[in-house]
């Protein structure tokens, strides 16, 4: 079996984009498993940056198909925009790209329920992307979805619409059925060819031995089940994601790359046990490019968080570790990890904590690092890495206790060093 897993090991926008476009140089299909519009991957295409939100990153390279798998939530409408975007820097798209005809479809209408829930949460939201994915996901779970075969069943999809529209509170007044159903009409005819069995089609790829990247999108501490709940996303980005999200046991699943930044991040609401000091943080951010590339918003910035990494490593069976940004630490005097929680009264946690409220008030127990000086940005081989940044990815290897099989120097594809087995 030739499969590999690329999943965040923190809060998202790890670089999973860079490192899955990388690795996709040699991946027969690229598949994504779970969440919506709410990812944002950004792929340096031709010197110009992409932030893809629904398509694999593997579309750039052009021998690679791309699987949008049933555990995501699809909007359509965002869809075409993509693939246009794409078709306009002259990438065919065609016969490379398919979504699962299981996939639940994300409308408008579930857009301006994730606004309207954010408001109405007030002090307590949760700082959601607004692309509509809880409720899309609230309403795969309360059974009242609309999945992607409903629209080539133009009775059906209309029952299935008035029913989810009908549990909601003057929707159903509020919407034209007849222009839903007529605009959803046209686009499923644009993309009837994009649409297939994906279970099927990974299973047998992977049964003829191809090579299969699992893309995952958002983060393990963002998985509804086993991260910072509810300061989380709507779905699974940990392994079991994969199963659920594409039909594809864990017995086919080889390889687990986790992906994790030199330094921690996080968008929205939630703990964050080891964030920088406000005046360091906003430099930091600014230098380091850290915003949201689906929201723009600032992204909080932090100490690498060894025990959220370890746990994540532990619950995703990660059997190798890809450390991007490194460049980014470059001019810090001292770099500090987190190896440790401790309680206010200095016990030593034994686990990542289930509860956010104790996770907010943990004291990271820190060891420090001698930062280096140079620029070390597109640097592609170990020896060439100041003593002091290779020392730091030594260090991280042994708190991990994980190989660590590439190291990323830059945005580009080529920024990167690559010291291990991927494939
Ligand atoms: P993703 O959601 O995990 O794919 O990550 P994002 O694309 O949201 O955020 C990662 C950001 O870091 C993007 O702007 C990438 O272009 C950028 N990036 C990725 N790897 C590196 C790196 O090694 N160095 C630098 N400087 N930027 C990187
Ligand atoms: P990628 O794939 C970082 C965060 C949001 C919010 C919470 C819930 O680019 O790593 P949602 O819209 O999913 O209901 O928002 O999850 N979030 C992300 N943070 N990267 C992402 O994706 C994210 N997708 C969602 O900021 O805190
Ligand atoms: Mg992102």
């Amino acid at each position: 079996m030739n499969t590999v897993a690329v999943i965040g090991l923190s809060w998202g926008d790890e670089g999973k984009g860079k490192i899955v476009d990388l690795l996709s140089e040699k991946a027969d299909v690229v598949a994504r498993y779970q969440g919506g519009t709410n990812a944002g991957h950004t792929v340096y295409y031709k010197g110009k940056p992409f932030s893809l939100h629904l398509i694999p990153s593997g579309i750039f390279n052009k021998n690679t198909i791309c699987v949008i798998g049933n555990g995501c939530v699809v909007d359509l409408k965002s869809l075409e925009e993509e693939i246009l975007l794409l078709k306009k820097e002259g990438l065919d798209v065609d016969r490379r790209l398919f979504i699962s005809n299981r996939a639940h479809i994300t409308f408008p209408f579930h857009i301006d329920e994730d606004q309207r829930i954010e408001e109405k949460k007030g002090e307590q939201k949760l700082g959601t992307t607004i692309r509509g994915v809880g409720p899309t996901y609230r309403d795969k779970y309360a059974r009242i979805g609309i999945r992607v075969v409903d629209l080539f069943h133009p009775d059906d999809f209309r029952k299935l619409l008035e029913l989810n529209l009908k549990t909601k509170k003057g929707m159903l007044k509020k919407l034209s059925i007849n222009s839903i159903i007529e605009e959803y009409h046209s686009i499923a005819q644009k993309l009837e060819e994009c649409f297939i069995d994906t279970v099927q089609f990974l299973n047998d790829e992977i049964d003829k031995d191809k090579r299969v990247l699992f893309e995952g999108a958002q983060g393990t501490l963002l998985d509804v089940d086993l991260g910072t709940y509810p300061y989380v996303t709507s779905s699974h980005p940990t392994i079991g994601g994969i199963c659920s999200g594409t039909g594809v046991p864990g017995s086919k699943i080889k390889r687990v790359i986790g992906v994790a930044k030199a330094y921690a991040t996080r968008v929205g609401k939630g703990p964050f046990p080891t964030e920088f000091e406000m005046d360091f943080e906003s430099h930091f951010r600014k230098d380091a490019k850290e915003f949201g590339a689906t929201t723009g918003r600032p992204r909080k910035c932090g100490w690498f968080d060894a025990v959220g990494i370890r746990y994540a490593c532990m619950v995703n069976g990660v059997t190798s570790v890809v450390i991007t940004k490194l460049d980014c630490l470059s001019g810090v005097d001292k770099i500090k990890v987190c190896v440790d929680y401790k309680t206010k009264d200095s016990r030593k946690l034994l686990s990542f904590p289930a509860d956010a409220k104790k996770l907010s008030v943990v004291k990271p127990v820190y060891e420090e690092f001698t930062g280096w000086k140079g620029d070390i940005r597109g640097i592609k081989e170990l020896r060439k890495l100041p003593k002091e940044a290779l020392a730091y990815i030594s260090a991280l290897e042994k708190i991990l206790r994980k190989e660590i099989v590439v190291v990323s120097t830059g945005p580009i594809r080529d920024e990167t060093i690559v010291k291990g087995r991927i494939w």
